[in-house]
């Protein structure tokens, strides 16, 4: 059974890592921003939008 809270990190096939639940995310220069529910980061690389995933990876055909 799931915990209240419990943040989880799922790893998609050839795709991102989701995190589901509710973080907060602090870029290089410690500025720190919440994301809720589901956020998804780059595993590829390619995103424009990075840490996050912008849907690239479908476009170099990423495997991993
Ligand atoms: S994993 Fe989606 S753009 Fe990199």
């Amino acid at each position: 059974m799931e915990q209240e809270n419990e943040i989880i990190a799922e790893v998609m096939k050839n795709g991102p890592l989701l995190i589901h639940g509710n973080i907060t995310v602090k870029d290089k220069e410690g500025n720190e921003s919440k994301r809720e529910n589901v956020t998804a980061f780059c595993r590829c690389g390619v995103s424009k939008n990075k840490p996050y995933c912008d849907g690239a990876h479908y476009n170099i055909n990423f495997k991993g």
